[in-house]
C-alpha cells in the first residue's frame, strides 16, 4: 500500500526553527517527525511513501539517503511552487503512479491511529475518501466536520470562527482515498483538500468519517512542538541523549535534549527541548522553550514560556525572554 505524506509546507508557525529545517524534519524525541508517521504508517501495512515536497526538499533528500524511511521505500514529489494540499496529492500521487486505495497524511501529525480500522471502515461504506477524525475542545484552528450516524459526512468547514464551529470533531490529517479522488482535483493552480475537494466530495455523499479515540497531536506550533516532546519522555523523567554533555550539578526536569548538546554547571532546564548541538551555558535557566540546533545560550540567561530561539543563534549573557521568538519573525 502506498501514502502521500504532505510535508511541503513552510511551517511559518514554527520560526524561526523551520528557516533552517523544515517542519517535518524537526525531531520529536531524537526522531524526525516525518520518520515518527512513516514508521507508525509502516506498521498498518504501508510499504511505499511519497514525499510531497516544496519547502526545502533536498533536505529531506540529505536525511534519508538511501531513499527508506523506517524501512519504508520512500518516493519524492517536489513541487516547482506550492499546490496547496489536493495540488500536492495530485501531483504526488502521479509522480509515483498510484492507481489504487490510498492513504494520505499531514505530515506533523503524531497518533497512534489505527490506520487498519480506518482502512476496513472505508472499505465497508463504499465512499471515495475517509478522514479519520478527533475531539478537540476549541476546533477553530482545524477543520471542523459534522457527520451522520454512519459517519457520512454532513458538513467539511475548515477553520470557522471560534463561535461558529458546528461540532468538536476536527479532521485529524489522516485520509484513505480512491483514485478516483484525484480525478476531482483541477490541475495548474493550487486546490485545497479542506477547502474544495473535502466539500466538493460533501455535496455527492461519498465522504466518510470515524473518530479515532487514539493518541493525537499536531506539532506545527511551538506549544504542541514541544508537548510533543514531552509526551514521549518516560514517566516523571527526561530524555537526554548518549552523545550530549549535562554537567553534576545542572537541573534536567521534563526535558529533551540532544545529540552533541551541552549544559553547564547550575543551569536549570525544565519542560525544555534543547537540540542537537545547542549549547547552555553556566546557570542559564530554560523554560517551557526550544532551543534551536548549535544556538549558545549564555551564562545566566533566562528563556522562558515558549520562547524559540533559531538555530544557530547567540542569546546574551543574563538576556531574559519571555515567549520571544529570536531571531523575531520575519
Ligand atoms: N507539498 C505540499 N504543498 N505540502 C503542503 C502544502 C503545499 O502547498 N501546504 C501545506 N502542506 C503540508 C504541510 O507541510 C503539512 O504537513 C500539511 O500539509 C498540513 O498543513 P498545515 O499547515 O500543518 O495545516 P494545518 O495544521 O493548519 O491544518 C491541517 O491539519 C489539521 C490537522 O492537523 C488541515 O488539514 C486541517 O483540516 C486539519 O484539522
Ligand atoms: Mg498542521
Amino acid at each position: 500500500m502506498k501514502a502521500v505524506i504532505l510535508v511541503g509546507g513552510f511551517g511559518t508557525r514554527l520560526r524561526p526553527l523551520t528557516l533552517t529545517t523544515p517542519k517535518n524534519l524537526l525531531p520529536v524525541g531524537h526522531v524526525p517527525m516525518v520518520e515518527r508517521v512513516i514508521g507508525h504508517l509502516a506498521q498498518h501495512g504501508v510499504t511505499e511513501a511519497v514525499l510531497s515536497l516544496g519547502y526545502k526538499p533536498d533536505t529531506f533528500l540529505e536525511a534519508y539517503p538511501d531513499g527508506t524511511c523506517a524501512g519504508v521505500e520512500l518516493h519524492y514529489a517536489v513541487e516547482d511552487e506550492p499546490l496547496d494540499t489536493a495540488g500536492a496529492i495530485r501531483f504526488a500521487a502521479g509522480e509515483a503512479g498510484i492507481d489504487e486505495r490510498f492513504v494520505v497524511i499531514n505530515g506533523d501529525v503524531l497518533t497512534d491511529l489505527d490506520v487498519t480500522r480506518l482502512i476496513r471502515f472505508h472499505d465497508a461504506s463504499g465512499a471515495e475518501a475517509t478522514i479519520a477524525l478527533h475531539t478537540v475542545e476549541d476546533p477553530s484552528r482545524y477543520g471542523v466536520v459534522v457527520t451522520d450516524v454512519a459517519g457520512q459526512v454532513e458538513a467539511f468547514i475548515e477553520k470557522p470562527p471560534a463561535d461558529e464551529a458546528p461540532s468538536n470533531a476536527i479532521n485529524a490529517g489522516t485520509y484513505v482515498l480512491e483514485p478516483s479522488v484525484l480525478g476531482r482535483i483541477p490541475v495548474g493552480r493550487k486546490v485545497s483538500v479542506e477547502r474544495e475537494t473535502f466539500p466538493g466530495l460533501v455535496e455527492d455523499g461519498s465522504l466518510y468519517a470515524l473518530d479515532g479515540n487514539a493518541y493525537w497531536l499536531d506539532a506545527g506550533t511551538p506549544e504542541t512542538y514541544l508537548q510533543a516532546n514531552l509526551d514521549l519522555l518516560p514517566a516523571e523523567g527526561s530524555s537526554v541523549h548518549p552523545e550530549a554533555f549535562v554537567a553534576d550539578s545542572a537541573h534536567v526536569e521534563r526535558s529533551v535534549v540532544g545529540a552533541g548538546a551541552s549544559i553547564a554547571e547550575d543551569a536549570t532546564l525544565t519542560e525544555a527541548v534543547v537540540l542537537d548541538g545547542a549549547t547552555i551555558e553556566a546557570g542559564a535557566r530554560v523554560h517551557r522553550s526550544i532551543v534551536g540546533a548549535g544556538a549558545t545560550v549564555r551564562a545566566g540567561a533566562e528563556l522562558l514560556d515558549l520562547t524559540v530561539i533559531g538555530a544557530d543563534v547567540d542569546i546574551e549573557p543574563s538576556a531574559r525572554l519571555t515567549g520571544e521568538r529570536v531571531p523575531a519573525d520575519s
